[in-house]
């Protein structure tokens, strides 16, 4: 084909970089440009991908540069804007990193802005090409479990931030439900960001999805001496185990965990063409990373008014950050440090 879609990336750090190689790995993309607050940042990317067009401002980008497709590949309190942004500047679709965003508020905003200027909006829950996820989620809607009872996931390094992961997958594996309540923990008794944004201590949320089933989710809950057995999907009529890039079951079709065979999935670049030409719709679009951030949302908003939150989560702002700003979760041990940041 002789039209290649024009891709600028906001961000041009780490995972910037498995973006430029998804994209380059495209026959009808071509990374043409990237802007970053920080001059070294994308004058290193720019030398290393051989890309003309860099940037410290990314309006001028998204002025200058004509851009078919954007990936938002910034910390997680600038996805928002940086997403706006692209949409106003009238791009087709924009890819952004997870999580989607850290308030609810903030991911309203985005998915009204893309709405209003016609442009698709996917995040970057990747785990949704995993093959085994994508496997999982095919015999469970086949019956292969019966009727799914509970998924219970551990996950570390901040809600926002691999735990927008776990709870993307467990919604994944059981077909998007709808959630309609959400009850949880929270402990932030030290100073703790992750990417420039408060993150807490540890948290726990259990979850009811529509149609009864529960997701238990541990994020950052003190290491025990059991042992790491992935993520558990429970059902009436057996049970699938996720652990590593492995997929079993244990169901009437055999004695014992059997490990399955898994067919090769896609990913989530080769997805965002076929979406923008209409061949069909992307698995993580929009709506999905939203019902992940209300998700997140509720549970802080469960342990800030201490009960158990209906869905849909009216609160528009982070309750983890409202808890921190009236005191509630008071920092006991002084010393702000970010886990991912210096
Ligand atoms: N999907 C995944 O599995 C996965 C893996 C790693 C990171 N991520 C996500 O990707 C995002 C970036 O993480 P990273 O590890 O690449 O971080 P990073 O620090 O390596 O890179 C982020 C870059 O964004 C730039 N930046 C910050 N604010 C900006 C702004 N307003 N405008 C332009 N540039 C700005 C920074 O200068 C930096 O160069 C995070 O949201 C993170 O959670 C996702």
């Amino acid at each position: 084909m002789n039209h290649k879609y024009r891709v600028g990336i906001i961000g041009t750090g780490g995972i910037a970089r498995t973006h430029a190689r998804g994209y380059r790995s495209l026959d009808s993309a071509e990374l043409v440009a990237g802007a970053d607050i920080s001059q070294s940042a994308i004058d290193n990317f720019a030398a290393e991908f051989e890309i003309a067009g860099r940037y410290t401002d990314l309006d001028e980008m998204l002025k200058k540069e004509n851009l078919d497709i954007v990936s938002v590949c910034t910390w997680p309190g600038t996805h928002s804007p940086a997403t706006v942004a692209a949409a106003q500047a009238g791009v087709k679709a924009i890819l952004c990193e997870k999580p989607m965003a850290v308030s609810l508020g903030q991911a309203d905003a985005m998915v009204e802005a893309c709405e209003q200027n016609g442009t698709k909006l996917a995040i970057g829950h990747h785990h949704r090409f995993n093959s085994c996820n994508t496997e999982a989620r095919r015999l469970i809607a086949a019956g292969a479990i019966g009727q799914p009872t509970l998924v219970h996931s551990r996950s570390g390094g901040g809600l926002s931030n691999n735990g927008t992961h776990a709870i993307d997958r467990m919604r994944y594996w059981l077909g998007d439900p709808d959630t309609e309540w959400v009850i949880g923990q929270v402990e932030r008794r030290t100073d703790r960001y992750e990417r420039a944004e408060p993150i807490e201590d540890l948290c726990v949320g259990i979850i009811g999805f529509t149609g009864g089933t529960r997701g238990i989710l541990e994020s950052d809950t003190p290491a025990s001496d059991a042992p790491d057995v992935g993520t558990l999907i429970y059902g009436t009529e057996g049970m699938l185990k996720i652990s590593g890039n492995s997929l079993y079951a244990q169901n009437a079709e055999g004695a014992g965990w059997r490990q399955l065979d898994v067919p090769q999935d896609t990913n989530q670049f080769v997805e965002l063409i076929g979406w923008i030409e209409g061949k069909n719709e992307h698995r993580n679009q929009a709506k999905h990373g939203r019902a992940v951030v209300e998700i997140m949302m509720a549970i802080y908003e469960s342990a800030r008014t201490k009960g158990l939150v209906r869905l849909p989560l009216e609160t528009k702002d982070s309750p983890l950050v409202m808890m921190i700003e009236d005191g509630t979760l008071a920092v006991e041990k002084d010393g702000k440090y970010d886990i991912r940041l210096n």
